[in-house]
């Protein structure tokens, strides 16, 4: 059970509201490439105005700028497709997180109207924890209430995580909630059968995960780079480094480039792959299955992505930035592919998986 406070249950109507989200997405050349963090919070800022929440003050970082301006690191392309998400609502953008601009800018937003302020991480106090540091936020934003919805940065202890805690009564948003009730069912109570699907390329970030879930899955299919450097012998096989042999599929039959470099899944894994999904009731899905940016490497994957997409008796949660960046390409050509939860937490993901402490959600108020 969720055990905190939640917006969906407060009454925010004509407060200002502090909302923490993880605008942390992939930007190159200044055009965002992947806009699912953005898309994923447009059901929180809709439940604001309906709840009739007299200004939005959005935070959040970008990337790992240390304290220091970096002009390519702003949050300015993220305010400019957010106004294109919600054509009919008022977003603006200053480039301060605190301190008179801000206030300004705070004064003279219309009611409803939304404010993404600039990149937390410009300034040391942030990634610090600092008090003094959040304080100063809450002053400038005038907020009544912190709602923490930046699911993807909970496993971080930062100014807007953890110090902004201190500062107002702070509670979940939808976002958040929906990921964490998600993923917490598949480590407590997941509908068996429970298969795991774990790709990618080092099994040193994999093997705290598979650990973890290997007694509450019912499979386990290991593809991707992981799979290829086990049939290498250049990593030592899962089987004999978390034992339980007969819990452990591991692709053996790969497609090869020129040079004989294992960079997808071929035919017979494949097919392995789908007909022990075939009882699934639950899929977890992390980690390609292959080098996916060449198409030519992600037949494996695709045929993964389909079989989940199309089968919606079966709850899959796709998470990772790749795997789910992945998918979304898909499903950009193919709309009738569904998935039960595509998360937008990488590392937050795991690490509430793998059992860590979240302090992003620990601090919030409990119910
Ligand atoms: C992420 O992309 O995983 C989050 O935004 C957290 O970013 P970080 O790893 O730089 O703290």
């Amino acid at each position: 059970m969720f055990n905190k406070q939640s917006l969906k249950d407060a009454n925010v109507r004509g407060q200002t509201v502090l909302v923490r989200v993880d605008y942390n997405v992939p930007i190159k050349d200044g055009q965002i490439t992947d806009d699912l963090r953005i898309r994923e919070t447009i059901p929180t800022l809709e439940l604001l105005e309906k709840k009739g929440a007299r200004r939005i003050i959005l935070i959040s970082h970008l990337g790992r700028p240390k304290g220091e301006k970096k002009p390519d690191l702003s949050l300015a392309p993220v305010a400019e497709r957010l106004k294109d998400l919600l054509p009919e609502r008022k977003v603006f953008f200053v480039n301060d997180v605190s301190g008179p601009d801000v206030e300004d800018a705070v004064e003279k937003l219309p009611v409803g109207g939304i404010l993404l302020l600039e990149n937390l991480r410009f300034f040391a106090g942030e990634e610090s924890n600092s008090s003094e540091f959040a304080r100063e936020i809450a002053e400038s934003t005038h907020a009544d209430i912190f709602v923490q919805d930046g699911f993807a940065v909970i496993h971080r202890a930062h100014a807007s995580t953890s110090a902004i805690t201190s500062e107002l009564a702070s509670i979940a948003g939808p976002l958040l909630e929906k990921e964490v009730t998600s993923l917490s069912k598949l480590i407590t109570n997941p509908t068996h059968p429970f298969i795991v699907i774990i790709g990618g390329a080092k099994v040193e970030d994999k093997e705290p995960l598979i650990k973890k879930l290997l007694p509450l899955a019912d499979k386990i299919i290991v593809g991707g780079k992981i799979a290829a450097d086990i049939a290498d012998h250049q990593v030592e096989d899962l089987t004999k480094t978390v034992g339980n042999t007969d819990k452990i599929y591991i692709a053996s039959d790969f497609v090869t480039d020129e040079s004989g470099a294992k960079l997808d899944v071929a035919d017979a894994s494949i097919k392995e792959i789908l007909d022990l999904l075939s009882s699934a009731k639950t899929v977890l899905w992390n980690g390609t299955l292959g080098l996916v940016e060449n198409p030519d490497y992600a037949k494996g994957s695709t045929a993964l992505a389909e079989y989940l997409g199309h089968h919606p008796e079966i709850y899959s949660v796709i998470c990772g930035g790749d795997t789910t960046g992945f998918v979304e390409g898909l499903q950009k050509t193919d709309s009738s592919l569904e998935y039960g939860l595509i998360s937008t937490g990488g590392g937050a993901a795991l690490e509430l998986l793998c059992g860590e402490a979240l302090p992003g959600l620990d601090s919030l108020d409990d119910k």
